[in-house]
């Protein structure tokens, strides 16, 4: 990326300004990304799968305030399985506007996986949206941000490293294996590449319709165990990523962003 790249938004043409591909960018977190990105002067790629129209409305907004500065990209990340697939895949967030300064992987799915029903179907997604795309997709841009001096900026979870969630053996293991995807490829790609990590404690919960809501008494809980004793925002996840992104002497770093939560922790329960 531009080093010289600030918070000014008035610094940039639109066909100057630096480009952010968010995976899962349409809802929750990563719509937050792509939102806090384009108010500071980015082009946003905001990857989909199933949430095109919530994509869609979002990129029409950013458009309306600064034209062609939003681009949606529908894919399920299953793309990566297949080099032909993959390769479609990258051109089309390369023909967005023509080049990548930041790939933030946000993209996931979290679900439990109790002990005597673990099966392929769980491994296979689980570890496909929290591990293995983010790695095949970081190779296959890696040309293009090492032409940008770009970076990549992983988003993890403080229970992927030593605090597992119980009932979550597969989830923890994918989040784990990405944890060390950030620190490797620190390693592999630099200079040229930085890669992070932002791991957030709870930010949001989740929806009330999903099979995942919470009751209140769980809410309850977690809130008393976070030191913050709130619910963190989508917005401060999305002002650490900013961070990382110009922070021009950071790489290989996972910035926990809980509340304080992880000093609390125990490992156990959501
Ligand atoms: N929520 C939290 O408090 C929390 C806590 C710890 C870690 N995190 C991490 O922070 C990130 C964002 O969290 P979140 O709760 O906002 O995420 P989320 O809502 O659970 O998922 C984000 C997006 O991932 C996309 N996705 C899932 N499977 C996909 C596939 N096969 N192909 C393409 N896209 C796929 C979905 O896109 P579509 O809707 O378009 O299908 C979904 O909207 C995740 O990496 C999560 O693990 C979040």
């Amino acid at each position: 990326m531009n080093q010289e790249f600030s918070l000014s938004q008035s610094k940039y043409s639109n066909t100057s300004a630096p480009v952010m591909v968010v995976t899962g960018g349409a809802k929750r977190i990563g719509a937050a990304i792509v939102r806090a990105a384009h108010e500071q002067g980015y082009r946003v790629i905001i990857h989909c799968h199933h949430s095109e129209q919530e994509a869609n409305v979002l990129a029409d907004a950013l458009n309306n305030s600064r034209p062609d500065s939003a681009v949606v990209i529908i894919s399920d990340l299953a793309v990566v399985n297949n080099s032909q697939t993959l390769q479609r895949f990258t051109r089309n967030i390369m023909q967005a506007f023509g080049q990548l300064d930041v790939l933030v992987h946000n993209a996931s799915r979290f679900y439990p996986s109790p002990l005597g029903n673990i099966n392929h179907a769980q491994w296979d997604e689980l570890f496909l949206t929290n591990a293995k795309a983010p790695l095949l997709l970081s190779q296959a841009l890696y040309p293009y941000l090492r032409a940008q001096q770009g970076c990549i900026i992983s988003l993890l979870d403080i229970h992927a490293h030593n605090k597992p969630f119980k009932n979550y053996a597969v989830y923890n293991m994918a989040k784990a294996a990405h944890r060390m995807m950030v620190q490797s490829l620190a390693l592999d790609m630099a200079p040229d590449v930085r890669v992070n990590g932002v791991a957030p404690g709870v930010n949001i919960l989740p929806e009330a319709d999903s099979d995942q809501a919470l009751h209140p008494q769980q809410q309850k809980s977690i809130i008393d165990s976070i030191p913050m004793q709130r619910i963190g925002k989508p917005e401060e996840i999305a002002h650490s990523v900013l961070y990382l992104a110009r922070a021009s002497y950071v790489t290989g770093e996972i910035i926990a962003v809980d509340g304080g939560r992880s000093l609390t922790l125990a490992g156990g329960h959501v």
